[in-house]
């Protein structure tokens, strides 16, 4: 069968990770979807940055419109980040009927909705499981595993860069400064560390996670948020020698109708659960009425786990096109649930 060409957006952490996996998954992959996947272009800032994988040196262009508006390519896979300029360029591509996968929780955070209609109105699917708690696949989980339930509660451990600061702050006694630099070298970090330090990229995260989970619109405006950038290493230190763990923790409440969501460093006993998360990895509860408490545990950030996400949003999508119905919220729960939401 012929081959669903890919256009890969960005080359970076998550970008390498898409590309090795689709190499190195290809029986895999053509096994669940019945063709060949094959990367098409990628767009970068720079195609004369030194690259360790030279395969796709060839593929590699700077001007995003080569890639949008090409007509051979069937998938769109966003992960350059950044908000307006990438929004417009994913509108388009939806316009141009193609499929969008992205790993941008900064984008669907904030024009998620928008995207979501514009890709309903284009028959195209758009999908986003690598927003959220990089490897996890928490957004399905939520969507469609627990879709029986009233959710009533969602907490948890959604940013890798702090939780791997404050690993190694109270551990190794590393200093601040030096665990961000590993943190932003090992590819954890957004391109400004500001929005996980500040405690924003896990707001962006709740939101996603709090606006799929009560079926309810909730922006960035709706979550509280402190940072880490405060805590200094004599806190965790007293705080050991208390018996507590400090966490940076996310929490979407419902009750009676009424929601909070908020993320910010918390004190937790040592031996809580969330307590022994540890470096780049999340840990996500969700409580339903009717299920209980369920718990979500895996790497929240990083080139292969993300990628993992990024390559299974592609399947669907490949396998949504066999069947015909991209774009079908029968196959898209969560799409459905956000749209929903947002016209109410
Ligand atoms: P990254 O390492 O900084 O890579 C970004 C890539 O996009 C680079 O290849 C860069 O090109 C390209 N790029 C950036 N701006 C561009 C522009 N204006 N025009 C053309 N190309 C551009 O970022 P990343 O860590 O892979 O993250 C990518 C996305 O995934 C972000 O939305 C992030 O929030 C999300 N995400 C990341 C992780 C993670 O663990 N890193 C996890 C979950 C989600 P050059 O290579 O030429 O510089
Ligand atoms: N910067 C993010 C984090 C990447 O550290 O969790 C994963 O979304």
């Amino acid at each position: 069968a012929e081959s669903v060409k890919v256009g890969l957006l960005g080359l970076g952490t998550v970008g390498t990770g898409v590309a090795s996996i689709i190499t190195r998954h290809q029986k895999e992959l053509q096994h669940q979807v019945g063709c060949p996947v094959e990367i098409k272009k990628v767009l970068v800032r720079d195609k004369q940055k030194l690259r360790e994988n030279s395969f796709e040196d060839t593929l590699l262009t700077e001007d995003p419109y080569e890639v949008i508006n090409d007509e051979d390519i069937d998938v769109i896979v966003e992960v350059i980040g950044g908000v307006e300029q990438t929004k417009e360029w994913l509108l388009r591509a939806l316009l141009n009927h193609k499929h969008v996968v992205t790993a941008n929780k900064d984008l669907m955070a904030i024009h998620g909705a928008e995207l979501l209609k514009a890709a309903v109105e284009n028959d195209c699917d758009l999908y986003y499981e690598a927003s959220v708690a990089g490897g996890i696949p928490i957004l399905r989980s939520l969507s469609d595993g627990l879709s029986a339930d009233r959710i009533t509660k969602i907490m948890g451990i959604v940013n890798g860069t702090t939780n791997y600061i404050l690993t190694k702050m109270s551990t190794k006694g590393s200093s601040y400064d030096e665990v961000l630099k590993q943190a932003q070298e090992l590819g954890f970090a957004e391109s400004d560390p500001t929005a996980d330090v500040e405690g924003l990229d896990a707001a962006r995260k709740m939101a996603i996670l709090a606006t799929l989970g009560f079926s309810s619109p909730i922006s960035l405006d709706d979550v509280s948020v402190q940072g880490i950038s405060t805590i200094s290493d004599v806190d965790l230190k007293y705080a050991d020698r208390l018996g507590y763990t400090v966490k940076l923790i996310g929490i979407a409440d419902r009750t009676k109708g009424k929601i909070d969501v908020s993320v910010r460093p918390t004190l937790l006993p040592n031996e809580h659960p969330l307590s022994s998360v540890h470096n780049e990895y999340n840990a996500v509860y969700i409580h339903g009425e009717a299920v209980g408490e369920t718990m979500f545990y895996g790497p929240g950030a990083g080139s292969l786990p993300t990628a993992t996400a990024v390559v299974s949003d592609l399947v669907t999508v490949m396998k949504n096109m066999r069947l015909g119905v991209n774009g079908k919220s029968v196959l898209a729960p969560m799409n459905e649930k956000l749209l929903k939401s947002s016209e109410e």
